[in-house]
C-alpha cells in the first residue's frame, strides 16, 4: 500500500492507518498503547490468545491429564502442526519443515548436512557480514569433522569470486541483521549450483517479514527463528527447513529419538522419519511450542503480500520523514534505498547510537542498537502503524536537536544490548 504521497500531519498518518486492511492485525497482540515497538525484528510481541492457550495447557492438559496429554491433546504431533503453517509462509511443502531447537542449532544440523550432501567439496562459505552465531557454529563444525572441512569467510563483495568449485555449501543470512539488506535468494542460488555447491539461508529476518518461496527459487537448505517476526515468544524454538529432493539422501548429525521413524519402538538402529522431522532431537517443548503456535497462526493467516506491500511503505516512509526531520543532526542511513534490496527494518548512523537509543527506549520508542554505530528499527507490517512512524521520528528529532542523549545514563550497557 504506497500511499500517493507521504503524510504531512499526524492525521494524516492517521487516516493512512484507518484506510490499511492490515490495521486489525495488530489487534491480535497485546501492545502497550503508550509504546511504539520497532524492535519485532529482536523480539515479536505476545499474541493475544498466548495466556489463555499456554495457560490451558498448563492447567486442564499438564495438570489434569498429565502423560496422556501426549495422545490427548496431541502434544506429540504438535511441531508437525506448528511446522505445516511455518512452511506456507516460507514456499515450502509441511513435510520438509522440522520445528524445535535454535536457529544456530539447527545451522550446525544443516552445514553438517551439506557437507556430507557435497562429498568432493570441502568448503562453506559466507560473508564476513553474516550474524556471528553463524560463523561460530560453522566454526565449530570445521573443528569437528577435521580435514576434511574448511570454513571461508570473506567480505560481501568478493563473495562471488571466493564461490570456486571447492565450495561445499554457500551460506548466507537472506536479510541482513545490521542493515537490513536482502540477498537476492534466486540468483545466488543459481550461482552457488552453477559452482556445484548447495545454497544454505538463514531466514531469521525474513520468515514472516518478507516474501519467501524457498521452493521457486530452488533452493537447497534452510534455517530460520520463531521469536522474531513469527513472534513466538522469547526463545521460541526455531525451524529448519530441507528440499524434499535433498530428503532422501539427508543423514542428520544428530540422530535424536524424536528423528526416529518409531521412538517408542525403542530400536537400537536408528530409522529416521521420511520427512524433515528426521532433524528432530529431543522431546519437543510444549509449552513454548504452544506459544510459538499461536504466533505463527497469526502470520499464517495473513497474506504475505499485503504485508510486504505495506512494509515497503513504511520503511519508506521512515527513511524519508527521518531524513527530513532530522536533516543535519548527525544521521546517516545504513540501509538500502532500493526497496526491493530491503527488508522490514531500517538502520541509521549516528556517532552516539547507543546513547540516542537509550533515551529512545526511555521516552518507550523501543528499537535496538548494534554495534558499532546503528540505531535499528524494525517496522513489522503485522502492527506497526504509520502514526508510530510520525510520533518515533518525532521523538527522534526531539533527542537529536535536544542533544538529550548526553546524559551519564544513557551510557551505561546492560547485558542485553
Ligand atoms: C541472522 C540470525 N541468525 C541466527 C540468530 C540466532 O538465533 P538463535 O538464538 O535462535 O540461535 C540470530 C539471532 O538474532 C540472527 O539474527
Amino acid at each position: 500500500m504506497k500511499p500517493v504521497k507521504w503524510p504531512t500531519t499526524r492525521h494524516e498518518a492517521e487516516a493512512l492507518d484507518r484506510a490499511d486492511d492490515l490495521t486489525p492485525l495488530r489487534d491480535r497482540f497485546d501492545l502497550p498503547d503508550t509504546v511504539i515497538y520497532l524492535d519485532g525484528n529482536s523480539l515479536g510481541p505476545r499474541p493475544r490468545v498466548v495466556g489463555d492457550r499456554v495457560r490451558r495447557v498448563i492447567e486442564d492438559e499438564w495438570g489434569a491429564d498429565l502423560i496422556a496429554s501426549w495422545n490427548r491433546h496431541d502434544w506429540i504431533g504438535l511441531p508437525q502442526r506448528v511446522a505445516a503453517q511455518i512452511a506456507s509462509i516460507i514456499g515450502a511443502a509441511p513435510g520438509e519443515v522440522a520445528v524445535g531447537d535454535s536457529t544456530s542449532v539447527n545451522l550446525f544440523k544443516l552445514a553438517a548436512i551439506a557437507l556430507d550432501l557435497r562429498p568432493g567439496c570441502r568448503v562453506i562459505l559466507t560473508e564476513e557480514e553474516n550474524f556471528p552465531t553463524d560463523v561460530y557454529v560453522t566454526e565449530g563444525l570445521v573443528r569437528l569433522v577435521g580435514n576434511s572441512a574448511d570454513l571461508r569467510v570473506v567480505p560481501r563483495r568478493d563473495l562471488a569470486q571466493a564461490l570456486r568449485s571447492d565450495v561445499a555449501v554457500l551460506m548466507l543470512t537472506h536479510v541482513d541483521f545490521r542493515s537490513g539488506f536482502m540477498h537476492d535468494m534466486a540468483a545466488w542460488t543459481r550461482a552457488a549450483h552453477e559452482a556445484g555447491a548447495l545454497a544454505l539461508w538463514d531466514l531469521a529476518h525474513s520468515a514472516g517479514a518478507v516474501p519467501l518461496d524457498l521452493r521457486r527459487d530452488h533452493a537447497d537448505l534452510a534455517v530460520g527463528c520463531g521469536y522474531k517476526y513469527l513472534n513466538g515468544g522469547p526463545g521460541a524454538p526455531a525451524f529448519a527447513w530441507i528440499a524434499e529432493r535433498h530428503l532422501d539422501q539427508v543423514r542428520t548429525p544428530i540422530q535424536g529419538w524424536m528423528g526416529h521413524a518409531e521412538p517408542f519402538a525403542f530400536d537400537l538402529r536408528f530409522r529416521p522419519t521420511a520427512d524433515a522431522t528426521r532433524l528432530a532431537v529431543g522431546t519437543p517443548p510444549i509449552l513454548s511450542m504452544t506459544a510459538l503456535e499461536c504466533g505463527v497462526e497469526i502470520m499464517a493467516g495473513a497474506s504475505m503480500a499485503a504485508l510486504r506491500r505495506k512494509s515497503v511503505a513504511l520503511t519508506e516512509w521512515f527513511i524519508h520523514r527521518t531524513e527530513e526531520r532530522c536533516r543535519g543532526l548527525g544521521l546517516e542511513l545504513a540501509s538500502p534505498r532500493d526497496p526491493e534490496r530491503r527488508g522490514s527494518q531500517v538502520s541509521f548512523r549516528h556517532q552516539r547510537s547507543f546513547a540516542v537509543m537509550q533515551a529512545l527506549i526511555q521516552r518507550k520508542v523501543i528499537g535496538d542498537f548494534r554495534e558499532p554505530d546503528l540505531l535499528r528499527f524494525g517496522l513489522a507490517p503485522a502492527y506497526v502503524r504509520f502514526v508510530d512512524v510520525w510520533d518515533a521520528v518525532e521523538v527522534l528529532h526531539e533527542i537529536l536537536h535536544g542533544r538529550l542523549w548526553d546524559r551519564p545514563e544513557y551510557r551505561v550497557r546492560a547485558r542485553v544490548t
